[in-house]
């Protein structure tokens, strides 16, 4: 019988890992048709590398405060990914700035997750801004990593409404909900071959997607 090889993926986390987990369980599943091979961190002892442990999934813990600087931190861990042989590598709540040769490095195969409803809210404390601001919708943004941070092509976002009571801690849980299932869908689109960055925008099968990423209430039926 012929062996099928499925896509590569590494995981880059730095925290509780449930966006990792999302994937873990997607790829038991079937429903993310590749293989997680390995799950980075830059910090040691948390959850996330315990749920790689359990799904028996190989881990490794690259420490940035080793490192003299961010460009010798982004080369060692960039040296580790590489050796992993990656298809796609996910940053799932991995909270390092990543240089620009690393992303140029993993360009059009690198992806991550942004609590906020993209281009609003780059960088942290997303749910309070959004709160402060007083806006109805929340939301988060799964694309592809560019030069600009949390500002690379959109793959696909959900909305949640914020509600009078909402707190970030609230609100954040909402969000979370829709992060466990967009991420998954749009690393299954690009297991298939139907998602690719093309000329710097997201694709599915060679057709650009909306700016602001395929709004996932319209996706919901169509997986
Ligand atoms: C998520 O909110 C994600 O959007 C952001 O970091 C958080 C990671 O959470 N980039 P987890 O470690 O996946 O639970």
């Amino acid at each position: 019988m012929q062996k099928t090889h499925l896509p590569r993926i590494v995981v880059l986390i730095s925290g509780k890992g449930s966006n990792l987990q999302s994937f873990i369980d997607a790829v038991q599943m079937r429903v993310i048709e590749g293989e997680i091979v390995a799950v980075i961190s830059n910090n040691p002892g948390v959850l996330g590398l315990e749920r790689a442990e359990k799904a028996g999934i190989p881990t490794q813990v690259i420490n940035h405060r080793d490192f003299a600087d961010r460009e010798s931190f982004d080369a060692a861990l960039a040296e580790v990914v590489e050796s992993h042989r990656p298809n796609l590598v996910l940053l799932a709540g991995f909270m390092r700035i990543l240089t620009p040769a690393f992303v140029e490095q993993f360009e059009g195969r690198m992806m991550n997750i942004h609590p906020s409803l993209l281009p609003n809210y780059p960088g942290l404390h997303t749910h309070q801004r959004a709160l402060d601001a007083g806006d109805s919708i929340a939301g988060a943004t799964v694309h592809f990593v560019t030069h600009e941070l949390d500002g690379g092509p959109a793959i696909i976002r959900a909305e949640v409404p914020i509600l009078a009571d909402d707190d970030a801690a609230t609100l954040a849980e909402r969000v979370f909900e829709q992060e466990h299932l967009i991420y998954p869908l749009a690393v299954r689109w690009f297991c298939q071959g139907r998602l690719a960055l093309i000329n710097n925008r997201a694709c599915m099968f060679g057709r650009p997607l909306p700016p602001t990423g395929h709004p996932f209430s319209t996706v919901a039926r169509e997986r």
